[in-house]
């Protein structure tokens, strides 16, 4: 285990997810993770909460870990018939609990099936009543994988059953005032426009991958197969050469090449029997494309152009009223949370805790490392000035429009 995050580390990788299986079952497992905290990434979790401790949370917080995930498929019944294990239910929301009083915020992770597909506002609302302090609740996909397999066709969930969930989302955020949303890829062509927002994505295979604990590296945990093993190959050689396969896009309909949405192709995993890059189970393969599942999906985005038109113009004559201005030159901007930026192959890119990843040029790199808390808005201009010559004129104007850009975003507080 140490040799592989020693090869996470090598390759600059910022974060590491503990899945499983299981981690919390994995004897020394806080040794593994103490190891990974003084190599300095980044960390979280995904656990089914049934070991987790007040004193196992106590010692992911003091390793840095502010947030996780936690599978709940149901309210109690529900949830322990899904994962056949009685009063597994109970556990979980003890584990959550001890998370909350160490400072670890825990998403709910909801995995749909034949079997609960009806029970989500149940545990929405089962959650909110007992004050459990969950921070949002995260659908998934059943994808044929596992025991999910064995008679796929019976259990998986039909694109009217992913409808009527995307309904229920909407009316878990209205009536219980909690995120819910599908936290893996779907196909924004086989929803309504509505639904786009309620949608994550996918960033397998470009902002994650998978390891298993022999250091098999996979994009997905889901599918199977592997890209090769970063205990002999160097990830970033892996992460560069073998993934080209999939930049590629070759694996997608040409719809999805030329969609001005580009969503992915929503989820590989979904399709039976695939063990790399595949299209959703919800759109066609490329060699089963033609004129009519194109038409099928014209009203979906005839739909999008019209509504997107309208929602663009709300925004815009909104924007006069929510614009977050920059404050004087002589403030002093921070970033509001932790972060690390590297140099990646083209440009750079950036890790924010809790926030995201974001790319962008050595310019901007620069402007972050001056985000210091210490240096006002008028001395980080002084400062790129004196070591980007080529800006000569344009240097002011590049600082402000970065600094607004990010101030938008919610990144920066200031202080004077
Ligand atoms: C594999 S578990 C690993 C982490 C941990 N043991 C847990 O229970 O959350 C992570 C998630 O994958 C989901 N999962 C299991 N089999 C799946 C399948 N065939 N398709 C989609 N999700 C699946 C589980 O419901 C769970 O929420
Ligand atoms: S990328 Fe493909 S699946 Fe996604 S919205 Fe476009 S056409 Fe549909």
């Amino acid at each position: 285990m140490k040799r592989i995050i020693d090869a996470l580390a090598e390759a600059e990788v910022f974060e590491i997810r503990w899945f499983g299986g299981e981690f919390t079952s994995l004897r020394g497992w806080q040794e593994a993770v103490a190891y990974a905290f003084d190599k300095g990434f980044f960390m979280a979790f995904v656990s089914n909460g049934t070991l987790m401790t007040r004193e196992s949370a106590r010692f992911l917080s003091s390793c840095g870990v502010t947030g996780g995930a936690m599978s709940l498929h149901g309210p109690e019944k529900m949830h322990d018939q899904v994962v056949d294990v009685p009063g597994a239910f109970g556990k979980t929301i003890a584990g959550i609990r001890n998370c909350w009083e160490e400072d670890i915020g825990v998403t709910a992770l909801f995995t749909p099936t034949q079997m609960n597909l009806h029970s989500l506002y149940d545990l929405a609302r089962w959650l909110k009543e007992n004050e459990v302090p969950i921070t949002e609740i995260d659908i998934g996909r059943l994808c044929p994988s596992g025991e999910a397999v064995d008679g796929w066709d019976k259990r998986r969930l039909s694109l009217v059953d992913y409808r009527y969930l995307f309904q229920v989302m909407r009316e878990v955020q209205r009536d219980f005032g909690l995120h819910a949303y599908m936290g893996d890829a779907f196909p924004l062509c086989a929803l309504p426009y509505k639904d786009w927002g309620l949608v994550t994505g996918c960033w397998q295979g470009t902002g994650f991958g998978q390891i298993s604990y022999t250091g098999e590296l996979k994009s997905c945990s889901i599918l199977g197969g592997s890209y090769g093993n970063i205990l002999e190959i160097p990830l970033t050689e892996i992460w560069t050469e073998r993934l080209k396969i999939m930049r590629s896009l070759d694996y997608l309909p040409r719809q999805c090449r030329l969609c001005p949405h580009f969503c992915g192709g929503g989820c590989s995993a979904s399709r039976a029997g695939v063990t790399h890059y595949a299209p959703d189970e919800f759109i066609p393969k490329p060699e089963e494309e033609s004129v009519l599942t194109l038409a099928r999906r014209v009203p979906g985005l005839l739909n999008f152009y019209v509504r997107s038109t309208i929602d663009r113009w709300k925004t815009q004559r909104g924007n006069g009223q929510n614009a977050k201005p920059l404050p004087p030159l002589s403030a002093k901007p921070r970033l509001n949370c932790q972060f690390r930026i590297r140099q990646d192959l083209d440009g750079f890119i950036g890790f924010f805790k809790n926030r995201g990843i974001l790319t962008f040029d050595e310019t901007s790199a620069r402007i972050f490392q001056l985000i210091d808390g210490r240096r006002s808005v008028e001395d980080i201009i002084v400062a790129i000035a004196g070591v980007e010559p080529s800006l000569d004129g344009l240097i002011r104007e590049t600082v402000l429009t970065f600094l607004d850009s990010i101030n938008r975003g919610e990144f920066l507080t200031f202080s004077d």
